[in-house]
């Protein structure tokens, strides 16, 4: 596997709006950011990302951008961004930028001089009539991933607008030349200010079936086969590869619904490649049917499949990203681990994803174990994710009101939004004003300042296992996959195979019960590199244990 410098990094990711305040207004900002820099860089990570800081009206939280070209003014000003770009940089630090192209917020000049059907940007969005006799009828019978249906009615043109996710993002036209153009513009202006690559937002639905017709009559995402992927998302994506290209950054693409065998037509190395990597979903499905909405008990099992499957398929051709958590998923140690075992299961995690090969991801809190808020009420929530859920799991009648409300608050992307806990004074220490979302009520006993203090922590235990990844990186980030006791529904277990004979070994009980060693699998003269519990493993072990080992190659 050829080696690149953005394959082995590890990568944090901060949603900038909860992540630290530094002017006392009560939402996150870049002041906030800039005085974190060093915590960030102690974590050993190499690269930070930031979802979207453009300026925004906020309707999905920076994922509908009025202005590409500034920051959201909440979040500070460019010079704010260039203090820390170079602050970033001048620690040894990558930045990766949000790009967000699929739409744009109904706020931005495009979409207003669209609707007045301004001649250069008439066809910037994508338009129809409405059908029927009166004219009023959707277009077709797509539905927007924030569930509901996927046109929007607008006076001024007097045609309704495609949008795939709320009805405040319309979607951009791709077929239209000039857009893209625009998409490059966009892409060159943050490469010529030194950002060093870009996690692109939903990028392979930016491609839509001519004539758009109808989709499959399902009950949810109906229409997707009709633009995940659309026809030209190849040949669009080309394009934007060009531009990349001529800087030493790389693109890695959100990609819903995506399979390895479909990933590969994106990201296979060579001349064809459009991507870098993807940020694919499955290995977040071990505790859900189809949708996040529609809870499961967890299921190691179909996670392991998941790993296996990915890890497999790339290995030698493509690259993988390994990530547990981000700003659009609960937190990952109510879901997958236990709140009971917080920090063996936090620990248990960490270990589970962190060797396998792929680039890592880090999202803010995780690293000190940060669990899902108590939502008590619908006023709890702010996403508007949530509502459309809401509304459409009522309208089938399928659940009880108080059903409705636990698949919500399970799933709730709200969860992974609440304010970063810094430390046990007011506010968790993220704000001196009054916090823009809730401080979850556990912060005077999960904080950073509680964490840094005690050696045994979650945070100490990050640090440790993402210096091993590198440190064994000939194993942990290129090695190759053997998974180990893949029927086994309690322990996650297997080995990383250098190109050398070095062999890294992985075993994590993954229940919060006692099971049997399984001392079959560790080769034997193996150093154990990091354990969550103390000493040499006994005969059975203990809940959430997890043990890392490495065996060097015979002579070396
Ligand atoms: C994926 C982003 O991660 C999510 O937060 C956003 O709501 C949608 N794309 C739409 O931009």
């Amino acid at each position: 596997m050829k080696k690149t410098w953005f394959k082995e990094l590890s990568v944090y990711q901060i949603w900038p709006r909860s992540f630290a305040d530094g002017n006392g207004d009560g939402v996150g900002d870049l002041t906030g950011v800039l005085g974190k820099l060093d915590y960030i860089k102690s974590l050993g990570v190499d690269a930070i990302w930031f979802s979207p800081l453009y300026a925004s009206p906020q309707k999905d939280y920076g994922y509908d951008i009025a202005d590409y070209y500034n920051i959201n003014p909440e979040y500070g000003t460019m010079e704010d961004f260039k203090a820390v770009l170079d602050g970033a940089h001048s620690r040894g630090m990558k930045v990766i930028m949000d790009l967000v192209v699929n739409h744009t917020s109904d706020q931005h000049e495009w979409f207003k001089k669209s609707a007045a059907k301004d001649p250069k940007y008439k066809d910037y969005y994508i338009w129809r009539p409405g059908r029927g006799k009166d004219g009023k009828k959707f277009p077709n019978n797509w539905m927007s991933t924030f569930p509901g249906n996927a046109w929007q009615w607008n006076e001024e043109r007097g045609e309704y607008y495609l949008h795939l996710f709320a009805v405040e993002q319309p979607d951009l036209n791709h077929d239209n030349p000039a857009v893209r153009e625009e998409v490059k513009n966009v892409m060159r202006f943050w490469l010529d200010m030194g950002v060093d690559g870009f996690r692109e937002d939903v990028i392979t639905y930016i491609s839509k079936r001519e004539g758009l017709p109808n989709g499959f009559p399902l009950p949810i995402m109906r229409g997707m086969e009709h633009y995940s992927p659309g026809p030209n998302i190849h040949k669009y994506l080309k394009e934007y590869r060009q531009v990349v290209k001529n800087y030493d950054a790389f693109q890695l693409g959100e990609a819903p619904m995506m399979t390895p065998k479909n990933a590969l037509k994106y990201i296979t190395e060579g001349e064809d490649q459009q991507l870098d990597m993807m940020f694919q979903f499955q290995h977040m499905e071990a505790d859900c049917f189809m949708t996040s909405y529609l809870r499961t008990k967890f299921n190691l099992r179909k996670l392991k499949k998941v790993y296996r499957n990915w890890q497999h398929k790339m290995y030698g051709v493509a690259w993988n990203t390994n990530y547990l958590e981000n700003h659009d998923q609960p937190r990952v140690i109510s879901r997958y681990g236990s709140e009971k075992f917080r920090r063996e299961s936090g620990k248990a995690l960490a270990t589970l994803y962190t060797f396998m090969s792929g680039t890592h991801f880090v999202y803010q809190g995780q690293e000190i174990g940060m669990l899902d808020y108590p939502f008590k009420g619908w006023d709890d929530f702010v996403d508007v994710a949530t509502f459309c859920a809401k509304d459409i799991m009522e309208k089938t009648h399928l659940f009880s009101e108080k059903k409705v409300f636990e698949n919500c608050a399970y799933a709730a992307r709200d969860n992974a939004r609440t304010c970063m806990q810094w430390s046990a004074e007011e506010n968790a220490g993220f704000t001196t004003g009054k916090p823009w979302f809730h401080v979850n009520p556990n912060y005077k006993q999960i904080n950073v300042a509680a964490e840094e203090s005690d050696p045994d922590s979650i945070l100490n235990y990050y640090r440790a296992v993402i210096a091993l990844r590198k440190q064994y990186k000939d194993a942990a980030i290129y090695g190759k996959y053997v998974e180990k006791l893949g029927r086994s529904k309690k322990i996650f277990a297997y080995d990383k195979l250098a190109e050398d004979g070095g062999v890294m070994t992985v075993i994590i009980n993954m229940t919060d019960g006692e099971v049997a060693f399984p001392s079959g699998c560790v080769p034997t003269g193996a150093k154990q590199l990091i354990s969550n519990y103390p000493g040499a493993p006994g005969s059975v072990m203990k809940p959430y244990e997890a043990r890392v080992w490495y065996t060097a190659a015979p002579g070396k």
